[in-house]
């Protein structure tokens, strides 16, 4: 019965959605053919489109030394990760041991997935609140940490591409075609 009311909601919001799409035509080409919304502005697209490639391809201008970058962590990421790195409550971050937790340290294979994962994911409650800047700063820092890079180095879109990670040869390219799932 219940269920039958939630189906009944639901078709009558998609007629009220129909009914309103059918008086106004739509603003411009693309999705004409369900008469809804409009063609994405290129700045949306270009807000959404924040990847970092393992190249460095996508980083943005700016730059950051990891003491600029201890501040930021003492300030926006220590409460979780642990002062040091190494602490916790979450993730561990600082670790070059290879077992038995994963760090940045010990386990990946591009120094630039770490611009893209902190400016999109981190801090945990307002991610993509970090400027490029401080998102250099914070790579800087934990690239330090892990005992990657010296303490005086500045971290930027040339710079990172060419930091070379520990794990990098700990994972092999998946070049088969076709053929058992397991090798
Ligand atoms: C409120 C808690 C919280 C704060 C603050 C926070 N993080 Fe995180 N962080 C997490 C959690 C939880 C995860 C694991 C997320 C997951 O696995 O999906 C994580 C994961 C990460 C990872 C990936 C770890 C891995 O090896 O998979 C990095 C790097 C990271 N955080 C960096 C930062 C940085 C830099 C800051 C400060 C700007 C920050 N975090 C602030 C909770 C937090």
């Amino acid at each position: 019965m219940r269920r039958a009311a939630a189906i009944g909601v639901a078709v009558a919001a998609l007629a009220a959605v129909y009914a309103s799409a059918k008086q106004g035509a739509p603003r411009s080409g693309l999705p004409a053919r369900f008469g809804l919304g409009r063609a994405a502005a290129a700045a949306e697209i270009k807000a959404w489109d924040i990847d970092v490639m393992p190249d460095g391809d996508g980083l943005p201008p700016g730059s950051g030394t990891p003491a600029g970058g201890a501040k930021i962590y003492a300030r926006k990421c220590a409460a979780c990760h642990g002062p040091s790195g190494t602490e916790g409550p979450f993730d561990r971050l600082v670790g070059r041991d290879r077992a038995p937790v994963r760090t940045i340290g010990n386990y990946w294979p591009y120094a630039t997935t770490l611009y893209d994962y902190i400016h999109r994911a981190m801090p945990l409650a307002a991610p993509g609140s970090l400027t490029p800047d401080e998102v250099y700063s914070l790579v800087a820092y934990l690239l330090w940490r892990n005992e990657i890079i010296g303490e005086t180095a500045v971290i930027d879109a040339r710079t990172l591409p060419r930091v070379a990670m520990p794990a990098r040869d700990r994972f092999v390219v998946d070049d088969r075609r076709g053929g058992p799932e397991i090798r």
